[in-house]
């Protein structure tokens, strides 16, 4: 796994996220305050770009802006449907001013997560 460096932490605002292209994989980049997160670019979803929609820095979410599934920037599991696959997570390093994302995700949390119930049929 190599660092690439993306931007410098002044280029992202506060409480939002920006889609960068790391090697091959879309990256949704999200500051809160001082920590910075990268997850999967695209909700699972559908082939929407997660940095379209908005940021709770409370819960450390990103939400799809077009149902509405929200994202854990920590694990990128939803926890709200109608996603139940979660996104990559990617390694993210604050050195001096730069931002570094790693070029490949870590592991993916198990593929179902234990907060969201899929509909009985
Ligand atoms: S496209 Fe993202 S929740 Fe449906």
């Amino acid at each position: 796994m190599t660092m690439r460096r993306i931007c410098s932490l002044d280029e992202l605002v506060d409480g939002a996220a920006v889609t960068f292209e790391v090697d091959k994989h879309i990256v949704a980049v999200v500051r809160i305050g001082d920590q910075v997160y990268a997850i999967g670019g695209r909700c699972s979803h559908a082939d929407v770009a997660l940095a379209d929609g908005d940021v709770d820095c409370d819960t450390k979410q990103l939400s799809c802006i077009r149902h509405g599934s929200a994202f854990s920037l920590e694990t990128g599991v939803p926890s709200t449907l109608p996603a139940t696959q979660p996104v990559p997570v990617f390694v993210v390093e604050v050195r001096g001013d730069d931002v570094f994302v790693s070029d490949q995700p870590t592991v993916n949390p198990p593929t179902t997560s234990p907060r969201v119930k899929r509909a009985e049929s």
